[in-house]
């Protein structure tokens, strides 16, 4: 909405004068520091997709904005076999070409390339994690680099636990000398496939490591947009007042693709849209929407009113789970005036195959705050467009005593545009300049460009410092985990057990979804914002 239509908000001089834009374009925090201790950073999946896509470009980037610590070896772990110049090569190519990652700069580009190592070694041989040892061991004698360490499972999740297991029996996480070095690791998602193989997959990972020491990877966290949700809620007296039920009608969040399932039919075929989208970023945005006041921005206090919400969500009934949620899969058609395939005609995917690509759902957070107020959640892959949005609506007002243009005016909503075009919107009732009193919508809008000059980075950076730093805020505890399966528990099974009552594909690519989602929530006299 262009500022004649509303209001914009212009941060003002003193505020945005705080913003220090540090080498390259995708790393805006001036809070970001460069942690004070060098580090091994080993990351078992080195020839995969998360690779060379995030991790590497997200890598090169702090490089860039000279936040790496002295002292920093990556050492990359594969069973593909690769000389250490062949894997330094090929991810030149992928920051060259990356999209998400800085301009690229030949200088900086060597000095990271000589930080990169690569093992070829299957996850469950015994000699690839001696030979790690034993670099790991020749890089702190050579490179000044200290006994730190952090790993990084980027792998399928089958191999979580036999990299844990064989980190623990090759004695790489525990120090006999005395020192204080710490380890530590990162594991990504899907974290289990259902509630009892999380539990078991945090079991295995206790045997070898302590809690403070696991950092649960969920991308979304990352995000400044995401981020911000904490900063915008508890550093604005006016957010917190209205925060709950009193004046909240609802709440939607979308999380809608226009891509499909790419190349990733192996994994998708497994998971489906639940699994991917809704038991990690879709919860989690919701806990960060619902919860109460931290009492410090700490691991622990964050965590602990985050895992309050999930706590709450009222279990869902699988007697009447069709009224509350709803799942889709896309059949061909077309997205931005080009023709796609249907999910079932991707490569690698089963022509009956009934994974969703689609799902929404309604979801209560029985407590104070939230009690009878519905979340409405969905995410689905082939939308009209890539848009991750959380919109408030507010209830209406109690009179209206502009009786002329009473049917004209709207509730309040508050729209927190996660991406693209990342910024926060609030729709308000305003009088039409002229003789009548008439009144319309406008919007006061704030967007991260104009405020801060400078898009918001990926969130690998934040993620990826966070965890050198050994701040576990932006991840995910083992309790929250396990609450979400929990969550989604009855739909897993339900939907698993059971056919879609409409038959697949029953949406067509380029739509907003089955018209069994759009009747979910016209149930309660509400819709989707889709625009
Ligand atoms: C990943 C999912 O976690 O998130 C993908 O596995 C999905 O299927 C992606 O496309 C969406 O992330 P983003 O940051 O593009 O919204």
């Amino acid at each position: 909405m262009s500022s004649s239509e509303g209001w914009s908000v212009h941060s003002m001089p003193d505020v945005a004068s705080g913003t220090t834009t540090v080498e390259g374009p995708l790393i805006s925090r001036s809070v970001l520091e460069r942690p004070s201790e060098g580090s091994a950073f080993i990351i078992f999946g080195a020839s995969g997709d998360l690779t060379r896509r995030k991790l590497i470009p997200a890598l090169y980037n702090l490089a860039c904005a000279n936040l790496l610590p002295h002292g920093f070896v990556v050492i990359g772990f594969a069973v593909t076999p690769k000389s250490e110049e062949q894997f330094r090569n090929e991810m030149r190519e992928w920051v060259m070409n990356s999209p998400e990652a800085n301009v690229f700069r030949q200088d900086i580009w060597e000095s990271f390339a000589a930080q990169l190592h690569y093992i070829t070694a299957d996850f469950e041989s015994a000699e690839g994690y001696q030979e790690l040892a034993r670099r790991l061991q020749e890089l702190d004698e050579h490179d000044d680099c200290p006994d730190n360490r952090l790993f990084y499972c980027a792998t399928p999740p089958s191999f979580f636990p036999v990299i844990v297991q064989n980190l623990g029996r090759h004695g790489l996480t525990t120090r006999t000398d005395g020192s204080r070095a710490w380890t530590r690791i990162i594991i990504e998602k899907p974290f289990g496939h259902d509630l009892q193989s999380a539990i078991k997959l945090n079991e295995t990972i206790h045997e070898v490591f302590q809690e403070d020491q696991i950092y649960r990877i969920d991308h979304y966290l990352g995000k400044e947009t995401v981020q911000n949700i904490l900063a915008f809620r508890f550093a604005n007296s006016i957010i917190e007042p209205i925060w709950n039920r009193r004046y909240v009608d609802h709440v939607q969040i979308t999380a809608a693709e226009t891509l499909g399932v790419e190349h990733r039919a192996r994994y998708y075929e497994e998971a489906g849209c639940l699994r991917d989208m809704f038991q990690n970023h879709l919860l989690q945005l919701m806990a960060l929407l619902a919860m109460d006041a931290p009492v410090r921005y700490d691991g622990r206090s964050v965590r602990d009113r985050k895992a309050d919400v999930l706590r709450s969500i009222v279990p869902m009934n699988p007697e009447n789970l069709a009224e509350v949620a709803v799942r889709g899969q896309y059949g061909p058609g077309t997205i931005n005036g080009l023709s796609v395939p249907g999910y079932r005609e991707e490569p690698g995917v089963s022509p009956t195959s009934n994974i969703e690509t689609f799902a929404a759902m309604k979801l209560i957070v029985d407590n104070w705050r939230w009690a009878d107020v519905p979340f409405y959640i969905r995410s689905g892959k082939r939308l009209p467009a890539k848009r991750t949005e959380i919109a408030i609506q507010f209830k209406r007002v109690p009179h209206l005593f502009f009786r002329e243009t009473a049917d004209q005016i709207e509730p309040n909503v508050l729209t927190i545009r996660v991406q693209p075009d990342e910024g926060i919107s609030l729709k308000l009732g305003a009088k039409q300049p002229g003789p009548q009193m008439h009144i319309r919508q406008v919007k006061m809008e704030f967007s991260y460009g104009d405020a801060f000059g400078v898009n918001p980075e990926t969130a690998y950076e934040t993620l990826l410092l966070d965890a050198m730093q050994g701040d576990p805020t932006l991840f995910n505890r083992s309790d929250a985990v396990e609450l979400a399966w929990e969550v989604l528990e009855p739909v897993l099974e339900t939907w698993s057990a059971t056919r879609p009552f409409h038959p697949f594909p029953n949406y067509a690519a380029g739509t907003w979804g089955p018209a069994a989602a759009d009747a979910l929530i016209a149930r309660d006299g509400r819709a989707w914002k889709n625009q």
